[in-house]
């Protein structure tokens, strides 16, 4: 038979479709498709069937959901407890200090939780240090990144005696030193170096590379740490890197760690002492297949590099600690067999968990409860004004209907924190597990909240 075009599409199609089915496909993105294959991660462990109903700890999130109602983020503390640990444990035998990365979830209950356990935190904004102070947590403990510090944040930075800056540039350096001039005191800095290593990850996540806008370049270190060394108004104290997030193999964070080690040691031959290592975070999780280094071979990747250095250790981990300890749980509104595509409909759309839509991130989606039904391929979408609003596409599911309960995983990391009200949508609850018992975390929004700081008078008054 002669294929036509169309005809040889389809078949094109049905092969890869088989391919997908029969074996795990590797995609462009942040994440790799489906496997049934559930690989060990203590904190994914807290999701598991009894029967067939998936539970947290030991809530039944079916009971969970009728309760609070949808969509709604679900963490574990067991989950985040086991992770905090788990990189407590891998680092035990080098001097160390976990500053959890604020902005991969912020909220307030997490870093409670995180600070009683002994964390600092990395911050990248005066919104985030606010959060950190809410919780108590020791300014001593936080180093403040990220490429744009503004006046005021600086300022209040400053003024709570935060443990470092990590200065991204020589102008950025400049404005730290006059502030701290003006305010009468000493900043203490890190510079972070941009080692211009390829992570292997998706190209918006990608941070240590030359044409990044992070960091300074390996060849303007020095010159910069001879300047702050000689400022009264700066302090050096260390030095970073941070070249990424979702890595999912050790050999990039070597490659990042050599080139900076070697700095060190150019500086200490000149007689600058340095305290402080940051490693920077950026350690991968399992979405589908990937088989990312645990702590303890990610800590055994470093520890021969930094062992002579006589630095203590700064870990920025964000998504290793929260992604897999959180889950999003979401109703099917509706299913919609289309021409081309089926849908299944559901209440949480890309404002509640941007992902798939920004970076082709996969998340692998579970039905809440199992039931003995065939499966189909269809494309997981919310209710949002526009194509790219979907949490998963192509994807093998059980024929679910409407009404049922869906829970998206690894939603722990970068899920709520990037949620926003687009469609003038509330944002969800947050709930926290422990044992068999939750609280809500963050409460739904409302449609009061949606308007709040706005006014409907269109004219200045009077
Ligand atoms: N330190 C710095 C300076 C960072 O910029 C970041 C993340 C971290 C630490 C924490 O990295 P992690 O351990 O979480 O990989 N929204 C994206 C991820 C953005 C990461 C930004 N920086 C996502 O959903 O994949």
């Amino acid at each position: 038979m002669r294929l036509t075009g169309g005809g040889l599409q389809q078949t094109r199609h049905l092969a890869s479709f088989m391919r997908r089915i029969r074996r795990p496909v590797r995609r462009t993105g942040v994440g790799f498709a489906a496997t049934m294959t559930d690989r060990h991660d203590p904190a994914a462990a807290q999701f598991r069937y009894r029967g067939n109903a998936l539970y947290c700890e030991r809530i039944q999130l079916t009971e969970l959901a009728r309760q609070v109602g949808t969509p709604f983020y679900l963490y574990s503390q067991n989950g985040l407890e086991q992770q905090f640990r788990s990189f407590e444990g891998a680092f035990d035998d080098t001097p160390h200090l976990i500053c959890y990365a604020v902005k991969a979830n912020s909220n307030l209950s997490i870093l409670s939780l995180f600070r009683r356990l002994g964390a600092g935190f990395d911050i990248v904004s005066g919104g985030e240090l606010m959060r950190a102070l809410r919780v108590r947590a020791d300014p001593r403990k936080i180093v403040f990144s990220g490429v744009g510090k503004t006046e005021d944040e600086i300022d209040f930075a400053l003024h709570h005696g935060i443990l470092q800056f990590n200065v991204e540039s020589e102008a950025e350096l400049q404005v730290l030193e006059a502030r701290a001039a003006t305010a009468r005191m000493i900043a203490p800095v890190a510079m972070r170096v941009n080692p211009d290593v390829n992570p292997k990850t998706h190209p918006y996540i990608a941070t240590g590379l030359a044409e990044n806008k992070f960091g300074i370049p390996v060849r303007c270190v020095l010159p910069l740490y001879r300047r702050a060394s000689r400022s009264p108004h700066l302090r050096v104290t260390g030095m970073g890197f941070h070249i990424g997030s979702q890595i999912i193999s050790t050999a990039p964070f070597v490659r990042a760690a050599k080139r900076v080690v070697e700095l060190v040691q150019t500086l200490r031959a000149s007689r600058i002492e340095l305290r402080y290592l940051d490693l920077g975070g950026g350690l991968g999780i399992t979405y589908g297949d990937e088989s990312p280094p645990g702590p303890a071979e990610y800590a055994r990747a470093f520890k021969n590099l930094v062992k002579d250095l006589g630095c203590t250790l700064i870990l920025e981990p964000g998504r290793a600690m929260v992604g897999n300890a959180g889950i999003l749980v979401t109703r099917v509104l509706l299913t919609k067999k289309g021409r081309a595509r089926n849908f299944v409909i559901v209440d949480a759309a890309m404002n509640d968990l941007i992902r798939p839509s920004l970076y082709g991130a996969y998340h692998r989606i579970r039905p809440l409860t199992l039931r003995g039904r065939r499966s189909w391929k269809a494309d997981v979408v919310g209710p949002v004004c526009e194509t790219g609003d979907f949490l998963a596409r192509d994807r093998v599911l059980p024929r679910v209907s409407a009404g049922e309960l869906l829970a998206v995983m690894s939603a722990g990391a970068y899920g709520f924190a990037l949620s926003s009200n687009y469609n003038s949508r509330p944002r969800a609850a947050e709930i926290l597990v422990h044992g068999d018992r939750f609280r809500i975390i963050r409460k739904r929004e409302t449609f009061r909240d949606l308007m709040r700081g706005e006014s409907a008078r269109y004219l200045p008054s009077g």
